[in-house]
């Protein structure tokens, strides 16, 4: 569950980039941002993700404060960003050992994971491919 409560955030002082804004999406729930230019929806991702932090108001993801706990609260969601150049040059089953350190995963549960998902979406023969 994802939960905003009074979320503000101005650039500069001056553009009030996100205004108040309360809302909570719950678990399994499936949400889209929909807007026009400089309608706030990046700025409220990145105070989501903790890329930058809102002037005032509260932001929990799983009930981890976001700014107090950042770690923890990272630790509760996945992000695909528009440009992932970084990765680019690791191989697929080095990108999921990367992700797997970061997020703690267990080696044997790992295995099991990347396994079985790569199954699942007819993968097995590119994990030792590169990204790119
Ligand atoms: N780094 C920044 N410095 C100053 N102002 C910014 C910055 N980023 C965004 N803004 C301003 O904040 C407001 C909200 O921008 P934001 O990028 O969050 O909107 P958006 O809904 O994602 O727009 P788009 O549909 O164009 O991606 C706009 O007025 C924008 O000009
Ligand atoms: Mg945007």
């Amino acid at each position: 569950m994802i939960e905003l409560m009074d979320v503000t955030k101005s650039y500069n002082g001056t553009v009030k980039a996100v205004d108040n804004l309360t809302l909570t999406v719950r678990g399994g729930e499936i949400f889209g941002f929909l807007g026009p230019n400089g309608a706030g929806k990046t700025t409220t991702i990145k105070m989501i993700t903790g890329i930058i932090q809102p002037d005032k108001g509260t932001i929990r993801i799983n009930g981890k404060d976001i700014s107090q706990s950042p770690l923890e609260a990272k630790k509760q969601f996945g992000y695909v960003p528009d440009s992932p150049d970084l990765f680019l040059r690791l191989k697929g089953l080095e990108y999921l050992n990367f992700m797997a350190d970061m997020y703690d995963v267990p080696r044997e549960l790992r295995k099991e994971r990347i396994e079985a998902l790569a199954r699942r979406f007819d993968m097995l023969h590119a994990l030792s491919d590169p990204i790119l």
